[in-house]
């Protein structure tokens, strides 16, 4: 395609596709020119909202229109791999939701398929273009804040299980439960500011309490329910452990509900030799989010950093339309999304298990299993 055309794009999935569209509004070297969903009404007035003139019912249909340059794919998880698969069979760029797939094993076959097919495989982890998280990786690398020996990944809801009784919380259709749905998140934050250190083993233990009991909904959404006779299968909290090869640690904590304070927090925290940082977001807020911890004379002090609200898909829908139309290089990209996966694998094997588990060796293992 030549640089100055336009590229046209397909959403797959009228949920969390609704991010999607709104990004691509900010992007004018972009237009998204069909939707896909089995949930005819919304993809309906979301087409309505958003101008666009073509929807499809089943995913297939979408890919098989040959003007359509790239997609964002925001379907169960269960359908990462077999829509990417089949997008790139068709030649298109793919954008895929996070996680990027349920396990390693299936992103595995997503990464290789974009490289067989000469196509590009971005993922939406898009917390990663916060204002605050992108000072925290600059000043990680200055070496503002000397060693960073230990930290903490966090996001943590009182009430707030997505969808009772929907894919959601379904093992086979999701691959997890708030691990694999918001700890992918902030994985992907505190992993990303300290520059993707080799983790070497993993403790953690999951927990199924509250939904088991059919309750930890969203508040107030009617729904959201088990049906009768329905198991909820996946964790409702996780906790993990992790070890990085340089010796430092990451404390990660995930819940979709849990007996706290209300809030739909998340955060990350660093400590290191010659100073620290948290970013703390309550209720998603995208300013007012850090601190930072350092020495002034014989004393302590903390600041809070002026941040602007960025952080949205917007930002992940410019960095993939630059990398399609300009060669620049893609970022969050597959692998990395296939790295939180392969972790998220180990988190759930050493809970599985019982105890830590050393990655290399016994993920390998596990594999072969
Ligand atoms: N990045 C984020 O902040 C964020 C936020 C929410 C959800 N997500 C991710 O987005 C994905 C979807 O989540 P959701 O909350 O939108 O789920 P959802 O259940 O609300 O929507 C799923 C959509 O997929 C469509 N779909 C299912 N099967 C299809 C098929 N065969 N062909 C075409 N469309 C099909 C459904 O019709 C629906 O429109 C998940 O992977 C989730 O983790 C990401």
């Amino acid at each position: 395609m030549g640089q100055q055309e336009q590229l046209r794009v397909g959403i797959i999935g009228c949920g969390a596709g609704i991010f999607h569209l709104e990004g691509y509004q900010s992007e004018p070297r972009a237009k998204v020119v069909a939707l896909a969903g089995l949930d005819t009404d919304r993809c309906e007035s979301l087409a309505k909202k958003f101008d666009i003139p073509r929807i499809y019912r089943e995913y297939q249909d979408l890919l098989a229109q040959d003007d359509i340059d790239a997609v964002s794919v925001a379907v169960p998880n269960i359908l990462h791999l077999p829509v990417a698969l089949a997008a790139f069979e068709a030649g298109k760029h793919v954008l895929i939701e996070k996680p990027l797939a349920r396990n390693a094993e299936e992103g595995v076959k997503m990464v290789e398929a974009a490289k067989a097919h000469g196509k590009l495989l971005g993922i939406s982890f898009q917390r990663r273009t916060r204002h605050d998280v992108q000072l925290l990786r600059q000043q990680f690398e200055a070496g503002t804040f000397g060693r960073v020996y230990y930290s903490k990944a966090w996001w943590m809801r009182r009430s707030g299980i997505p969808g009772l009784g929907t894919w959601f919380t379904s093992k086979e259709a999701a691959g997890g439960g708030p691990l694999i749905d918001l700890g992918v998140h902030v994985l992907d934050m505190i992993l990303y500011v300290l520059g993707n250190p080799k983790v070497v083993s993993v403790s953690a233990s999951t927990y199924a309490e509250i939904g088991t009991q059919g309750k930890g909904g969203w508040v107030g959404q009617k729904r959201q329910k088990l049906k009768e006779n329905q198991e909820y299968e996946v964790e409702d909290l996780a906790t993990a452990f992790i070890r990085f090869e340089d010796g430092g640690t990451l404390l990660l904590e995930a819940s979709w509900a849990a007996f706290t304070e209300m809030g739909d927090d998340f955060g990350i925290q660093i400590y290191g030799s010659k100073g620290g940082a948290r970013i703390f977001s309550k209720d998603y807020a995208l300013t007012d989010t850090l601190d930072v911890y350092s020495g002034f004379g014989d004393t302590t002090m903390d600041s809070k950093p002026r941040l602007v609200a960025t952080g949205g898909h917007a930002e992940i829908i410019r960095g993939f339309v630059n990398a399609i139309l300009e060669g620049k290089p893609l970022s969050p990209e597959g692998h990395e999304g296939l790295d939180r996966v392969r972790l998220i694998d180990a988190i759930y094997r050493s809970a599985e298990l019982g105890r830590e588990i050393l990655i290399d060796q016994e993920i390998v293992d596990a594999a072969a299993d």
